[in-house]
């Protein structure tokens, strides 16, 4: 029998590709470079599955353009890229990949948290450049981190891996959620429930850590620069949009908080004009899940959920599962 056709719009890794060849006929986008729009339109034309990264709008425009597609598979755990709803109109499923990168972005927000702290990328430039004329008490001070207060903008798995991290560093945890956390275990990490307002008042630290969606698009804009201390950091590994980037900008500008760190941006791959000349930021290219090991179980978590929809079995990702 004919395999199913699928498109792939990466080349993938080595063992979730294998995978995929062993149930689909597939039609990879092999080259480094993410494909035109007008590319994946005309590959996906003739496809019943996808499997996209979270560059890649799934739209009514897309799914119009793929009458046959069954599975819609996102190598990334946020889906804001894709309209669910559209796909669920179609009978289309839809999938992400939930857990596997939970630690590797607690590691990255880490990384950036202290690089942001503790000047690293400042530092790294000035050893480089030859300019550096030796030690000196007051060369590139930054600020502590142990001790100080944490303040996480979502507290899910990835907020909770932050907050595990932070122990060892001796910090007081503050967390917000819309959503509930049964109270053994922000009492396990720690973590203290406050209100919004608060968190921004009194974290020296602020990571965020909650999906995109239309209530959190812009949570923290210029309202939340003001509340907080003049010698606090931001940190986002997101996505982009939940921060209000002109704001950002105004508030480091103005000397509202001390500097921020950020993985994520509004309109990636550009990142705004006034954030690029500044010292008081590390910039890091959307790549907080980005090991070896973590971005090949991505890979396989979503080539999983394709092989399921076609063995009529529910795709264990599932976004939708009400189509099945
Ligand atoms: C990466 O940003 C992801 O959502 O997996």
């Amino acid at each position: 029998m004919a395999k199913p056709k699928l498109l792939s719009t990466h080349k993938l890794f080595e063992a979730p590709r294998k995978l995929l060849d062993e149930h689909f006929d597939v039609d990879y986008w092999e080259r480094p470079e993410r494909p035109p729009r007008a590319e994946v339109l005309a590959r996906v034309a003739d496809k019943e599955a996808l499997i996209c990264l979270l560059t890649e709008k799934i739209n009514d425009e897309l799914l119009d353009a793929a009458p046959k597609l069954r599975i819609v598979c996102n190598v990334a755990v946020g889906f804001d890229n894709i309209d669910v709803a559209a796909c669920t109109r179609r009978k289309i499923v839809a999938t992400n990949t939930p857990g596997v990168l939970d630690e590797t972005t607690a590691d990255f927000a880490w990384t950036l948290l202290m690089a942001v702290a503790r000047r690293l990328v400042e530092g790294d430039q000035l050893t480089r450049s030859g300019a550096w004329a030796g030690w000196n008490l007051d060369q590139l001070c930054g600020a502590d981190v142990w001790g100080k207060t944490l303040g996480l903008v979502g507290f899910g798995r990835i907020g909770r891996a932050v907050a595990r991290r932070a122990a060892g560093f001796g910090m007081r945890i503050l967390y917000n959620d819309a959503i509930p956390v049964a109270p053994e275990v922000a009492q396990q990490l720690n973590a203290e429930f406050v209100e919004r307002d608060k968190l921004f008042a009194e974290a020296d630290f602020v990571s965020v850590h909650v999906p995109l969606l239309p209530e959190t698009r812009h949570l923290i804009s210029a309202a939340q620069f003001a509340k907080m201390k003049k010698t606090a950091y931001l940190i986002n590994t997101s996505r982009g949009p939940v921060v209000d980037e002109a704001a950002l900008v105004a508030a480091l500008q103005t000397g509202e908080i001390a500097g921020a760190a950020l993985d994520v941006y509004e309109n990636e791959p550009k990142v705004h004009a006034g954030l690029v000349g500044r010292k008081d930021v590390v910039l890091a290219p959307h790549i907080a899940s980005a090991s070896v090991e973590t971005r090949t179980k991505m890979a396989m978590m979503a080539v999983e959920n394709c092989v399921a929809r076609f063995e009529g079995k529910k795709p264990p990702n599932a976004l939708n599962p009400e189509v099945l």
